[in-house]
């Protein structure tokens, strides 16, 4: 639904990104059940108040997202479902937001950026490829228009992603007067890999975010590794009306405490408990079941412990939780089939009457992380390769005793966390194996000390403050 809002209501900071904070379910009586969103985004925003001039646009994900954007008011969606906020859910046509979304965001770009093809997972640019890629445009165009269409003169536009990576040119023909930003949440590819996209492609793909004010990421390794890409593809590299920024996300410390202690939390916390058994060390880790989280790795790593330092058996369990996560996609339905027959093996062949080696959960369940996360002695996060994954960050600030922590080097988070985690290669197996004994074996006092510098180093920049610095970075406006 177009909007016909006049000059007064349009909005002074617009938020752009494929999900959005509130998502929708239909009952059978077709009445509408909203659930707010968690995330950095969200608690981000969060930071300039319901009562700020904000909008945020957002793609319509499902049946119950399609409906509510239907029955909106003017386009955007009842403030009491949005917790204040102001939200334009974009009613795009499923057919092409499944193309952009699932064929050319999750298959290509987000592969290309976490550089997982290896032969025999290869991209296929071919007929297919193409049309669906017509789609990511027009996708992208929907969202342009959206923004145009809601932000007030010079108002600043953050948007989100590689859902989003040609919306900032397009936003800035249609209005050259916004203030427009683009962040990217994932690492982003260095030359030699993001050349594997047809050369047009990769240049628009650059294009298109270099139509921002100004290009962020979440650490300087991905900021480095694009203003590479734009030199290799573009010759000339950044234009000067560009600028590059890094702002690393931190764990919002104030929200997961208070929330890591409310009745759901600690029920569930009696209930792994009693799942885990009486003194036993606890590996947790907390992922979406996608390839770059690299689990089948960490359960082998975890197996290959169990065979190298036999005295850990019946002493250690390991409480996976892998949350399905873009399962339309054959690729990453086979990778959550192999993460459970992975795991089952392990129990089949190392358990006993009273002890399971791992306990894998498949079900998405927020308190149940938080409990898991308090009962940690070693938080496993061993990603391939992560924008910057808030796991790491969040364990040490919520675990009760304090946590060991076993990173993989290619996490983003590695850069503010590396000196107090166990390090390791995410394709070593048997470095991993090592590590989590070494981070099982370490005294209490030094893993609390430990846990209590990582925590500190997590909550440096709480969400709040990411965002701020962000907007003001933009608008030449202290945050
Ligand atoms: O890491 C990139 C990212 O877009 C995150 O910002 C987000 O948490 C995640 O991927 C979600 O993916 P999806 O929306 O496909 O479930």
């Amino acid at each position: 639904m177009a909007s016909t809002r006049g000059a007064a209501e349009k909005a002074q900071v617009l938020v752009a990104s494929n999900r959005g904070p509130v998502s929708y379910q239909m009952h059978d009586d077709g009445s509408l059940h909203a659930r707010r969103g968690g995330g950095g985004l969200v608690s981000g925003l969060s930071a300039i108040g319901p009562d700020a001039d904000s909008v945020w646009v957002c793609a319509a994900l499902g049946d119950g997202d399609r409906a509510a954007a239907r029955r909106a008011d003017g386009g955007l969606l009842p403030a009491g479902d949005t917790g204040g906020q102001r939200v334009r859910m974009l009613d795009i046509d499923a057919a092409v937001h499944a193309d952009a979304y699932n064929g050319v965001a999750n298959s290509v770009l987000w592969f290309v950026h976490h550089m997982l093809y290896q032969t025999p997972l290869e991209p296929v640019f071919d007929a297919e490829f193409r049309r669906q890629w017509a789609s990511y445009e027009s996708y992208n165009r929907a969202f342009a228009e959206a923004l145009a269409e809601e932000a007030a003169e010079g108002a600043a536009v953050l948007i989100q992603d590689y859902h989003l990576a040609l919306a900032p040119r397009m936003l800035r023909r249609l209005r050259p007067d916004l203030r427009i930003g683009h962040f990217s949440h994932t690492p982003w590819a260095p030359p030699e890999y993001f050349r594997l996209l047809p050369d047009d492609i990769a240049a628009e793909l650059l294009s298109g975010i270099l139509g921002a004010d100004r290009a962020a990421f979440l650490t300087h390794r991905w900021a480095d590794a694009f203003r590479d890409c734009c030199h290799a593809v573009l010759g000339p590299g950044i234009p000067s009306g560009t600028r590059i920024g890094v702002h690393g996300l931190g764990a919002d410390a104030e929200f997961l405490r208070k929330r890591a202690h409310e009745d759901d939390v600690n029920e569930r916390m009696a209930a792994l408990r009693e799942e885990i058994g009486a003194d036993r060390r606890t590996i947790v880790r907390v992922d979406r079941t996608e390839l770059s989280k690299n689990i089948v790795r960490g359960l082998l790593a975890y197996r290959q412990l169990l065979d190298d330092h036999p005295e850990w058996r019946e002493r250690v369990v390991h409480v996976a939780f892998a949350y399905p996560s873009r399962q339309d996609l054959a690729v990453y339905r086979e990778y959550t089939a192999e993460v459970r027959r992975v795991a089952d093996e392990i129990n089949e062949r190392y358990g006993t009457s009273g002890w399971t080696p791992v306990e894998l959960h498949v079900k998405d369940d927020f308190a149940r992380s938080l409990a898991a996360y308090r009962l940690a002695d070693v938080a496993l996060v061993n990603p391939i390769r992560d924008g910057m994954n808030l796991v790491a960050k969040e364990v040490p600030v919520v675990s009760d005793e304090g946590c060991a922590l076993v990173l993989s080097r290619e996490a983003g988070a590695h850069e503010e966390l590396g000196e107090d985690a166990f390090t390791v290669n995410p394709y070593d197996i048997g470095g991993t194996a090592e590590a989590l004994h070494e981070a099982l074996s370490l005294p209490a006092e030094e893993r609390a000390a430990r846990s209590k510098r990582l925590a500190a180093a997590a909550t440096a920049l709480p969400p709040a403050q990411w965002f701020l610095d962000q907007l003001s970075e933009l608008t030449g406006r202290p945050g």
